[in-house]
């Protein structure tokens, strides 16, 4: 089974950024504990911070690969052209947040990715990732 992980702004920062919302550890070491943990997932993971190269990823995975795992970040809110891109693919994509969005600024209660997805994650921490990876087995 092959799952990918895409992460979009500034969650290349994970373990420095915001730590009371977003955590200590680095995305990376928490990528290396998911792999060794699971296996027989084939897993992959792509972060960006520019938009378009988001969307090339999902369009170049989103026909061959068995589930997107998604975290825009802060794309999620404003990109009209993630959303299109989520809805034109046919691997399913869950949506996954690491905070509650819904329990911040309002700004982040909308988004453009969670018409199109299979499923929605938010708000366990990164565990929101594992829980997505599960969904999948
Ligand atoms: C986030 C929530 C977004 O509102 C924010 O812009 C992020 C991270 C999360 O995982 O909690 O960058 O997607």
């Amino acid at each position: 089974m092959k799952i990918i992980i895409i992460n979009g702004p500034n969650l290349n920062l994970l373990g420095k950024r915001e730590p009371e919302i977003y955590g200590n550890k680095t995305f990376e070491n928490y990528f290396e504990e998911l792999k060794s943990k699971y296996t027989i997932i084939d897993l992959d993971y792509f972060q960006s911070n520019i938009e378009g190269e988001l969307i090339d990823k999902i369009q170049d995975t989103g026909f061959t690969y068995d589930g997107i795992i998604l975290n825009a970040a802060a794309y999620t809110h404003t990109s009209v052209g993630i959303g299109d891109a989520v809805k034109a693919i046919i691997t399913p994509v869950i949506e996954v947040h690491i905070s509650n969005t819904f329990a911040r600024e309002t700004f982040r209660h909308q988004s453009f990715i969670s018409p199109n997805a299979k499923g929605i994650i938010i708000g366990f921490g990164l565990k929101s990732y594992e829980l997505a990876l599960q969904s999948f087995l």
